[in-house]
């Protein structure tokens, strides 16, 4: 068996909720950041949205500052894939200001393993296959991001029960679960599956201290989960978009679920995450612009209520 079972009671006694942001391009930055770890969930960003190395040496030189002893742990998101120019140089300001957590995505994480560790860091990495998750396992990841069906951004396939299992047969460390976890009853649900932590993302894009223009938040209200349009055909790889942010952009989903696009004109000049927007499946949840504490409170509630519901369940056999 892989995988070190001391490393998610160690996290999640610093959390206030077993939650990890999800980082989200253009969308997470310090102020999501610092919300998130004092709200008392694990705040996250990919290192490229900060637009230079110079910029991102500022936004963690802020994020460590705000952030006490007894704020949630952070993580930078790193692409490890070798087309990424600036791996090194972001890893060298990881480095520099120990960034507690790092989220390697795309590409072999093996690479930043040694660096990271070697100043007491912890490095995940999200997997979309069970051959992935044994790939990440076996080259001494700490933990796991299982991406599943109804993730926002590029998503995963697989079911997560399906996934879980498949993943804890051979993995016993930290396992984070991501997939339409929009409410504490879900991130309990992700316990109950035997995940460690909930990653969530597509809430967070709602909250008041993200990146996100209102427009777009205005239309996750307004969105639920019939209006997530999987589709390969923006970046390559499948991810769940906003159906209404591609309308808008002046094209027509094929047919539903198909994944490909009608339009008069072609689809070179339009950009995903800046033009046509991404949500999860979880979409539905959200109500309202609010603050990032508000929506954290509210899912501690809901967590709470769930598990004392199981417990009553449980108790009367
Ligand atoms: C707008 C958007 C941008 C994202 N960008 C990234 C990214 O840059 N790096 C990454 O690892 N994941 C990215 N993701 C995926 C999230 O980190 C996370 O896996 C996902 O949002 C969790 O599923 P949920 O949205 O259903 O909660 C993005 C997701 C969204 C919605």
């Amino acid at each position: 068996m892989l995988g070190n079972t001391a490393i998610a009671p160690a996290l999640r006694a610093k959390l206030a909720l077993p939650v990890l942001a999800g980082p989200m391009f253009l969308v997470s930055g310090p102020e999501l950041v610092i919300a998130s770890c004092k709200a008392g969930i694990g705040g996250s960003f990919p290192t490229l949205n900060a637009r230079t190395p110079q910029i991102l040496d500022e936004w963690l030189t802020r994020i460590s500052a705000e952030l006490d002893a007894d704020a949630a742990p952070y993580a930078a998101n790193l692409i490890v894939h070798h087309t990424n120019p600036r791996v090194e140089d972001d890893l060298a300001l990881i480095v520099k200001h120990e960034v507690p957590l790092v989220i390697a995505s795309v590409g072999n994480p093996a690479r930043v393993v040694d660096d990271v560790k070697g100043y007491g860091g912890l490095v995940f990495a999200d997997v979309a296959s069970v051959k992935h998750a044994r790939r990440a396992a076996e080259a001494g990841l700490d933990g796991l991001i299982l991406l599943c069906a109804g993730s926002g951004g590029h998503t995963g396939w697989l079911n997560p029960f399906a996934f879980v299992n498949e993943v804890r047969k051979f993995f016993a460390g930290p396992l984070v679960l991501a997939g339409a976890l929009s409410n504490g009853r879900a991130i309990h649900a992700a316990e109950e599956m035997g995940a460690d932590f909930a990653y969530v993302g597509t809430p967070l894009i709602a909250a008041s201290e993200s990146m996100a223009e209102d427009d777009y938040r205005q239309m996750l209200i307004e969105s639920c989960a019939d209006d997530i349009e999987l589709t390969a055909a923006l970046t390559g790889m499948p991810a769940n978009m906003l159906r209404k942010s591609i309308e808008r952009s002046g094209f027509t989903p094929e047919s539903s679920h198909s994944g490909a696009f009608h339009a008069e004109k072609g689809t070179e000049n339009l950009r995903a995450w800046r033009d046509i927007w991404s949500a999860g499946q979880g979409v539905g949840e959200i109500q309202r612009i609010e603050a990032t504490q508000d929506i954290v409170s509210r899912m501690a509630q809901e967590y709470r209520d769930a598990r004392k519901a199981s417990l009553e369940r449980l108790s009367q056999g």
